[in-house]
Parts: C-alpha cells; structure tokens; sequence
C-alpha cells in the first residue's frame, strides 16, 4: 500500500481541526497506518524541512513548526501521496481551491495546517523521521 506523511500542523492541532481534517481522508477511503502528537525541535525540524534551509521564510518556519504540539501521520492507500496533497490544497490559502484542508483552516502561506509528502522518496524519507517501523500498521 502506498504511503504518505501528513502533519497535522501547530495552528491546525490547536484550533482542534485534527478531527475534521482525518475526516477528510478517510471518506476518500485512506486508512490511517500511524499516529502521534509531538512538539517538534529544531533537529527535526531542520531535517524535514532539510530542502527548505537558507530559504528566507525558514527560520520563521521552523520557529512556527517548533512552537506547539502538532500530529504526525502515516496515512496509505491508492495513489495517497498526490491526492492527500490534492485535499489538503495549494500551499497558500489564497490559491487552494474550495473545500480543500488549506482553504478551511490555514491563514496564510506559512500557517498553513498541514504537511503532505510530495513524493514516494520524500515520504520514504519522512516517514522515518516520525515512525518505526513497528509503529506502522499495514492494510
Ligand atoms: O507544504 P508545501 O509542499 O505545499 O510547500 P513547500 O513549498 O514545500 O513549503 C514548505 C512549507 O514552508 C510550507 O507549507 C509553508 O509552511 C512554508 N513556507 C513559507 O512559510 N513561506 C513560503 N514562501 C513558502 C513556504
Ligand atoms: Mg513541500
């Protein structure tokens, strides 16, 4: 089963949307393989967002993406990683389209609600930062 990892990001996890947002995935039929709640720190961060680093927007990224709780998750299914990005919306609220997880929650281009792998080597990659393999669960 293919697989992807979605962050369920500080703003989102502290206005409650966790909820609303696993909703969305699983009417489409994905399953969720792996949850927790963490606060990330500046090593994870810096190796999640490793392709971000030296980018202007990055130290106000990592110190957005450190502040708070947030839920990571390992979700599968059919083709997840490009139609969980298709549900979750263009990276700034003001381009994604209606209904999609980013035009309901985020507040802008930075808080933007949620993290979707954008390719099976990025999840591959991801999905490691987060999980062990015994804390996935297949089909
Ligand atoms: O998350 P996504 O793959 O849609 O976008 P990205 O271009 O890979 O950027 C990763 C994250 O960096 C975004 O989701 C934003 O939280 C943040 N970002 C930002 O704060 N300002 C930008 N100009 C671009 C990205
Ligand atoms: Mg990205």
């Amino acid at each position: 089963m293919e697989k992807t990892l979605v962050l369920i990001k500080p703003d989102a996890f502290a206005q409650g949307h966790c909820g609303d947002i696993l909703k969305m995935y699983e009417r489409e039929g994905f399953k969720i393989c792996a949850a927790k709640v963490l606060t990330m720190d500046k090593k994870i961060a810096a190796s999640h967002y490793v392709e971000h680093i030296g980018r202007p927007y990055y130290d106000g990224l990592v110190e957005f993406m450190t502040s708070a709780p947030l839920m990571a998750l390992v979700i599968g299914g059919e083709n997840v990683i490009k139609r969980v990005r298709e549900i979750n919306g263009a990276t700034n609220p003001a381009n994604a389209a209606e209904g999609t997880v980013r035009k309901l929650y985020a507040e802008n281009g930075s808080k933007n609600a949620v993290h979707a792998s954008d390719s099976p080597e990025s999840a591959a990659r991801e999905i490691k930062i987060y999980f062990s393999e015994l804390e996935i669960v297949e089909d």
